[in-house]
């Protein structure tokens, strides 16, 4: 989605507003610019990669010590350098970057375009740099703070006028904005990656916030102009921890970090004697947690699916009845809460907006909340209740991996500290810990047959169409690797329990039909030989993940991928891993943008 960054101070800002727009460049995007104030209002726009706006600033004069700068991703009017942010109004003097969608854009610029405003743009963002002007009597801020209230919508918002050439306005309602301090500079991002080079002590503001920045200083008021103080938090990533380290993608790294993610997600909430587990985060009693009569689960996309194996995992473990829902219908439907429904909330990002209004509308409805994230002061983490910090470090492929496997894992520590409060043995859950533990280094064998896999990604990456089926814990992976495919190497790609094949899917297998089947030695086992037989029957192509040493489903298959043993409920953290390095390796071989795949953002941040 749109990124922002903005930079006031002492010292040269075009280069440093630029390399932050670099590091939103996962989030997605579809052209970018700058806004630098020297002498005036410079502004630079190009549509395409950042390297466009290079060549176009190239020579020219962005000497200044006070700028904004945005990637948009284009949702009024099409990718091109008319709508490229910044925006500014018919002098000039005004100019704007904005993330979010003004709703009555077409009333408010009717009504300006009477008075003589005239706009060159498809965008509703432009309307903001013509109202700014219109209002304008002297003092920025006073005038956001006034044009904020003709606004509908959603926004972050930075802001630069011409006649206070050292000051950005920001505001934000519904779409996030950081705040970095420094010496003598200020900084704004709407994503702390943006700004992390330069600063580690950041507030974020809250919707309904307008901040002020100067060299000297930040001002948070409401738009109401009520002072307002926002708590200075330190950051703990490193800029490390958001380059590639030798990968030559994103994707690739996040993959291969999974052993440590994973562990990283577990590390000392795990108490291996007691065969329990220490989620401090949740902030509820052993009585609150046995109180427990119904969960649901508000996630989208990937987080979805994590939340899904979660309904799994608790119903068959701790015995709670357990609704998974799309955030985005969810918050649209009359949902039923009942006294004793706890909410959890699934979001790497922490700000998609629908998962943030579904939360919003759970609470309005009675529901405790909590939230896991990965995203530490992201929207969600903050507006939660409590919630838990699934810490798989910063994800900068727009394609879920590492974030995938801490959900889970954090899901699996979740399932038995309240199934211990309910009835599991004490040796059921050391048992579960001993074999968590190990998952890390089952995971790195998986990962060292990643050159197996790309060459089953050779024989297929022309496909059209590719089937995923799983039954029981490896039916949401089955979701989660059709998706993962689809997402990144745009091969129309389904996921199906197995069972419901016969159903339907089963009129689409013929010989240019891979199918790949999960298929470890759990419960199901018998009953997926058996869907794997269908597809044999109808000259299917069929690729499998099955247990090591396992014989019956080799044997019928074309391709076959082994994968430790584990607890079945463990399973699914291995099983996902070679069917994210197939789509990694069948989207490269396509010569896709695996960390930037079109039309996708990475924390998608409007309806
Ligand atoms: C994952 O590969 C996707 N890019 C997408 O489905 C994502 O999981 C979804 O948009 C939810 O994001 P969140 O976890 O940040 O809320």
């Amino acid at each position: 989605m749109c990124g922002i960054v903005g930079i006031t101070g002492n010292k040269p800002v075009a280069d440093i507003l630029i390399n932050g727009l670099k590091r939103l460049e996962y989030r997605g995007y579809d052209s970018s610019g700058i806004a630098v104030s020297n002498g005036g209002l410079n502004i630079f726009k190009a549509k395409g990669k950042i390297s466009e706006l290079e060549n176009v600033t190239r020579g020219e004069n962005l000497e200044g010590l006070t700028g904004i700068a945005h990637t948009r991703w284009a949702t009024h009017g099409p990718p091109n350098v008319i709508n490229a942010h910044p925006h500014c109004d018919g002098n000039c003097d005004v100019v704007i970057v904005h993330n979010g969608i003004i709703e009555n854009f077409t009333a408010l610029k009717t009504r300006l375009a009477a008075s003589g405003h005239e706009f060159i743009s498809d965008t509703d963002s432009e309307v903001l740099a013509h109202l700014i002007s219109e209002y304008y009597e002297g003092c920025l801020e006073d005038t956001v703070r006034k044009i904020l209230h003709l606004v509908e919508g959603t926004y972050g918002l930075a802001v630069m006028h011409a006649d206070e050439p050292e000051k950005i306005v920001a505001a934000r309602l519904g779409s996030p904005l950081v705040v970095g301090l420094g010496e003598e500079c200020n900084y704004l991002a709407s994503d702390v990656a943006a700004i992390l080079g330069e600063t580690k002590r950041v507030l974020y503001l809250k919707d309904g916030d307008v901040a002020v920045l100067t060299p000297d200083g930040v001002d948070v008021t409401s738009i109401d102009n009520v002072p307002l103080s926002r708590e200075i938090n330190e950051i703990n990533w490193d800029l490390d921890q958001i380059q590639k380290g030798g990968y030559p993608h994103f994707m690739l790294k996040e993959i291969f970090e999974q052993p440590k993610t994973i562990r990283d997600s577990f590390r000392g909430r795990i108490l291996p004697e007691l065969g329990d587990m220490k989620l401090d985060g949740l902030e509820m009693s052993d009585t609150e947690l046995r109180e427990i009569k119904r969960i649901v689960i508000l996630a989208c996309g990937t987080s979805w699916h994590a939340a899904l194996l979660g309904e799994y995992l608790i119903e068959e473990h701790a015995g709670i009845p357990v609704e998974v829902e799309y955030a985005s219908e969810f918050r649209y439907r009359s949902p039923v809460i009942e006294p004793g429904t706890v909410c959890f909330v699934i979001s790497q990002s922490g700000e998609t907006l629908d998962t943030l209004e579904a939360m919003r509308e759970a609470r309005r409805r009675g529901a405790k909340v909590l939230g896991l994230t990965n995203v530490v002061g992201s929207t969600i983490a903050r507006e939660s209740d409590a919630g838990i910090y699934i810490h798989a470090g910063p994800e900068i492929g727009v394609a879920s991996t590492k974030a995938f496997t801490s959900q889970v894992t954090i899901l699996l520590l979740l399932t038995v500290l309240l199934a211990r409060r309910r009835n599991m043995s004490l040796v059921r859950g050391q048992r579960i810990i001993k074999e968590l533990e190990l998952i890390p280094e089952k995971i790195n064998k998986i990962l060292e047959q990643s050159d197996k896999i790309l060459e089953i990604a050779k024989v297929y990456k022309d496909v059209a169409n590719f089937l995923y089926l799983g039954r029981g814990y490896n039916f949401p992976i089955a979701l989660e690797g059709a998706l993962k495919l689809k997402e990144i190497s745009y091969i129309h790609a389904e996921g199906y329990p197995a069972a419901e094949m016969k159903h339907g899917p089963i009129a689409l297998i013929d010989p240019d039909m891979p199918v790949l089947v999960i298929s470890t030695s759990d419960g199901s086992y018998q009953k997926i030989k058996g869907n794997v037989q269908e597809v044999k029957a109808r000259e299917g192509k069929i690729i499998s993940i099955v247990s090591e040493g396992e014989k019956e489903i080799s044997e019928m298959s074309d391709h076959v991928i082994e994968i430790p043993e584990s607890l079945n409920m463990l399973t699914p953290l291995l099983a996902v891993i070679p069917l994210q390095l197939l789509s990694y390796h069948i989207a490269l071989l396509r010569g896709e943008n695996v960390d930037q795949p079109r039309n996708l953002a990475k924390s998608v941040t409007v309806e």
